[in-house]
């Protein structure tokens, strides 16, 4: 079928306008953890219409290629998507978005080539966009790979900082941009390959000098950039949708970005420029260790929660490690049929990646109704018994809203500190991704009950069945 026969450009503009609308749609029903999983699947069948389409209407000479690339392809991602487990979730975005940028670059050099080879002209504005989306798509790619590798342990996490590095990529940026004006003008194979290269360059000096607590932000901003590589490889070929979805992923990447760096209390140029896993991952081990915590057995703590009116439980990075959201539902079920008023607390960082809690809670059917974002739940804590911290450290953090020198100082926190009682499960007074200490843990309305997660709910659980 080729649909040039039947005025194309209507059929196609018409669908690409429904799919523009599942985009928007999706995205809009990706606000909410209640409406997340119908906003995916709209999107995803907004994207499913929309190559289908591109690919029966663009002049294609062989079809063999492209099965073969969506066999593959489709292999490979539903192998990796059942594999991955959701801790890792953060470095497989990182390979998402760098074979999106790379793709997208992809997709710039062979129009260069095409075009070099047809005329000595490249006509400026083909061209110029042509460059950018060598530069952003090889940027994402090269940065993403460094990402994924430094999620993954393959190279170390920390900041990788020399003398004079911020000159050297300030000089390789100029040297880039200086090289794309003259490619605009004079169209070059041998120098399209060294502006290449400079790019990739560039992409590894952006993100190796970013450490740890700050990779996810990265990922994020690596992943719109990987939305504005695929809008540029749009503008290259002409396709009205892949600019739409490029510039949609490219502005939501942005906005998440925006609100993770405001949950961390981190502005964008800190993190990239301020090599914050060198200075504060060393650890601001502070009191750790040398000051004393009130230590509960799983028998008292349960008495705390046996005759608590209202509860508040707080989950982190540790319930996922320990995979415990199943049996914190169980708990906060049995409290719960007890008659003690339960609800969940969600930070918009806890975890490691952007809705980690909610997905975590979302697995264990815990209604969305009983899940509260911390400025919905903020100022509940100081009205309730007992707040069941499990996993959670950094989030909880009091220093971030006392201590003017901490390093987190300013960066929001649930504050559970100020119930009547806060029970901590963890397994150690070790400190959380921020590497400070935890002045909640000292408090005397604190108690802590040490070892795994899961393991301490399932003693919680069975000693409140028992009394
Ligand atoms: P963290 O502060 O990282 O603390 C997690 C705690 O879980 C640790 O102190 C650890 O203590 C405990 N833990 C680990 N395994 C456990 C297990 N099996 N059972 C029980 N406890 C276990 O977590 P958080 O409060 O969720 O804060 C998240 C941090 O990540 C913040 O600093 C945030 O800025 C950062 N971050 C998050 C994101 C996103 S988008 N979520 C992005 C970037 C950075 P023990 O070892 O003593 O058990």
């Amino acid at each position: 079928m080729n649909l040039n026969d039947i005025d194309s450009g209507i059929v196609v503009g018409a669908v690409y306008l429904l799919c523009a609308t599942l985009f928007f749609l999706g995205l809009k029903r990706l606000g909410s953890p209640a409406t997340a999983r119908t906003g995916n699947l709209l999107a995803s069948l907004g994207m499913f219409i929309a190559v289908v389409v591109t690919l029966f209407d663009q002049q294609i000479l062989s079809y063999r290629m492209i099965v073969v690339g969506v066999l593959i392809g489709s292999v490979v991602g539903a192998l990796m998507a059942r594999s991955i487990s959701m801790n890792d979730m953060p470095q497989l975005v990182a390979a998402f978005n760098g074979l999106g940028g790379g793709a997208s670059a992809l997709v710039a050099a062979s129009e260069f080539v095409r075009l070099s080879s047809e005329s000595a002209e490249i006509p400026s504005d083909v061209s110029t966009t042509i460059v950018l989306g060598m530069l952003i798509g090889l940027v994402t790619a090269s940065g993403s790979a460094v990402a994924f590798a430094k999620l993954q342990g393959i190279m170390s996490s920390r900041p990788v900082t020399f003398p004079l590095q911020k000159s050297y990529t300030l000089g390789i940026f100029v040297g880039i941009v200086g090289l794309m004006i003259y490619l605009v003008i004079n169209p070059d194979l041998p120098l399209f390959a060294v502006l290449g290269v400079a790019c990739l360059l560039l992409g590894i000096l952006l993100v190796i000098p970013i450490g740890g607590a700050d990779m996810p932000v990265v990922i994020s901003l690596l992943n719109s950039y990987s939305g504005l590589a695929a809008a540029s490889a749009g503008f290259v070929l002409n396709n009205v949708i892949l600019i739409i979805a490029g510039a949609l992923v490219g502005s939501a990447g942005l906005v998440l970005t925006r609100i993770m760096t405001r949950a961390m209390n981190r502005s964008l140029v800190d993190v990239m420029f301020g090599a914050f896993g060198a200075s504060v991952s060393q650890g601001e081990a502070g009191p750790r260790g040398s000051r004393a915590v009130r230590n509960v057995t799983p028998e008292d703590a349960a008495i705390v929660l046996a005759y608590a009116n209202s509860a508040i439980f707080v989950p982190g990075y540790g319930l996922a490690v320990a995979q415990a959201q199943h049996q914190m539902k169980e708990l906060g079920d049995l409290m719960e049929s007890r008659g003690t008023e339960v609800r969940y607390a969600i930070h918009p960082v806890a975890g490691r990646m952007p809705g980690h809690m909610n997905v975590l809670l979302a697995e264990a059917d815990v209604p969305y109704e009983k899940l509260f974002d911390l400025d919905q739940i903020n100022n509940e804590f100081d009205e309730t018994d007992v707040v069941v911290v499990v996993g959670a450290n950094d989030v909880v953090n009091p220093a971030a809203r006392d201590q003017t020198d901490s390093p987190i100082y300013g960066m929001p926190i649930l504050n559970a500190d100020l119930a009547d009682h806060v029970l901590v499960l963890k397994r150690s007074l070790s400190p959380g991704f921020a590497g400070i200490d935890n002045e909640l843990f000292y408090l005397d309305n604190t108690m802590m009950l040490f070892g795994d997660g899961r393991d301490s709910l399932v003693k919680l659980i069975d000693e409140l069945e028992d009394l």
